[in-house]
């Protein structure tokens, strides 16, 4: 029986304040400084941006506010939730499997997060200790080949990585995750705007502004659109059940519109913002802002290793993508550890224990994706690009449409209006339309295209 009162078994967070901070670092991580900036400027930059934004506003906020909503009715771990959802709207239990796809999901993400958040540990160590000053193209990727080649080095940030993120989620939800992103999230935003104030001495900021926001669709083609769609699912981290389980731990009465609209704009702003870093000193450098993956770590050590106090900034730039990793990876594994917790009766700290350690397992494969196994593949990706596919290619887009579905033609108008409580009927019927009609046709296309492509 589901009872709006109820609190989630595993706590609430302290205010609506605290689970917008937690929902945005959950959203904000690597989709945003390290493959935003570079999808941008793949697809040509403005165009790109400008319809990344219009899928941010009308399919992320609705598909945001249906996860949010069915976590906060269902107060349990996403799996538990979608039972007793899907029960108390008399739809079939196999509904529960969008649950099981998003916890599964969560963790195959974290183990390949994990390995990208030891990079940028090594690359925090790397732009401190003065390895990028006067580095040359060639050199940055000299170094980038070095350091994931590696087996050893990969593996040891791999386990750091994940011993800091699983020591945060074994405190649990107020002395762990919101203590984490109360500090975390305030020093995101201060590091990002100390880079943007950085790229405005560069003298090519106008130049980074103008390839962000003046339209040009010189670029952009239907692959663009489609990714842009994709992007903008998999930055506010949509479809599979992090929002949800974080919705769980929404207080009773915080209006859950407002707060996604806020959540949404917090993620796309620094996603923006990112690109406001990163192109100017891109451009100061004469580099190229369609490097592609390695815009991050092979053209901006360049950039660094060239300009006045670059390895200070060079630091700081990698200590943003560390926190920026760090607040998503806690959200990544809440969902299977909670599930740990309520289907398996264990403590929280062993249900991190064990979740942490099989993550870290998986991640095993990644590591070795760069170096042991780079010759090692299935369907032609390696273990890495093969994760990457499934997850963010599938089974998000996948768990995305049963969302959308459930929330608007299964659960019943009178529960998910009462569970929005918008302050204008229209608003209501806007959101009805959206995650009836448009959320599920878009993101099927999405995913018709992913599969088309493999
Ligand atoms: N939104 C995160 C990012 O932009 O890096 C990635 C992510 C985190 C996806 C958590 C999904 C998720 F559940």
């Amino acid at each position: 029986m589901i009872s709006n009162d109820q609190q989630s078994i595993h706590g609430q967070w302290s205010s609506r304040w605290t689970f917008i901070m937690a929902a945005t670092g959950a959203a904000v991580g690597l989709g945003n400084i390290w493959k935003f900036p570079y999808l941008t400027g793949i697809h040509g930059g403005s165009a790109f941006v400008l319809v990344y934004i219009l899928c941010v506003a009308a399919l992320g906020i609705p598909m945001m506010m249906a996860e949010v909503m069915i976590g906060r009715r269902g107060r349990q771990t996403p799996i538990n939730t979608m039972r007793a959802l899907a029960q108390e709207n008399n739809a079939s239990q196999s509904w529960q499997l969008i649950g099981w796809s998003g916890t599964l999901a969560g963790m195959l993400i974290l183990s390949y997060y994990s390995v990208i958040g030891g990079w940028t540990i090594g690359y925090i160590i790397h732009s401190a200790t003065g390895s990028f000053s006067g580095l040359n193209g060639e050199g940055a990727s000299a170094l980038f080949q070095e350091f994931v080649g590696s087996p050893l080095i990969q593996v040891g940030w791999h386990t750091l990585f994940m011993i800091i993120t699983m020591y945060i989620v074994g405190r649990g939800v107020q002395s762990g995750l919101e203590k984490a992103v109360t500090y975390l999230m305030p020093a995101l935003f201060v590091l990002l705007l100390t880079l943007v104030g950085y790229a405005m001495t560069t003298g090519y900021f106008m130049k980074g502004l103008a390839f962000l926001f003046t339209p040009d669709f010189s670029h952009f083609s239907g692959t663009s659109m489609l990714t842009a769609m994709g992007q903008a699912f998999f930055s506010l981290s949509l479809g599979m059940g992090t929002i949800m389980i974080y919705g769980s731990y929404v207080p009773k009465g915080t209006s859950i519109a407002s707060t996604s609209v806020a959540i949404a704009l917090a993620d796309s702003m620094v996603a923006l913002l990112a690109g406001m870093a990163i192109f100017p000193i891109v451009f100061a450098n004469t580099l190229e802002p369609g490097a592609g993956p390695s815009l991050i770590f092979e053209t901006i050590p360049v950039a660094f290793g060239h300009m006045a106090a670059g390895m200070l900034f060079g630091t700081l730039f990698f200590v943003l993508l560390l926190v920026a990793a760090w607040t998503s990876s806690i959200s990544l594994i809440e969902p299977a550890v909670t599930m740990m917790i309520e289907n398996f009766n264990m403590t929280r700290k062993q249900a991190a224990l064990w979740t942490g350690l099989a993550t870290w397992l998986l991640g095993l494969g990644t590591a070795f994706s760069f170096n042991l196994w780079t010759n090692v593949k299935v369907f032609g990706m390696t273990f890495f690009d093969l994760l990457d596919f499934l997850t963010s290619n599938l089974m998000l887009p996948i768990g995305g449409i049963g969302i959308a579905i459930f929330a608007g033609w299964l659960m019943t108008k009178d529960t998910s209006h009462a569970e929005l409580n918008m302050n204008t009927e229209a608003g209501y019927s806007l959101w009805q339309i959206l995650i009836r009609f448009i959320a599920p046709i878009a993101v099927s296309i999405v995913l018709i295209h992913a599969i088309g492509v493999f």
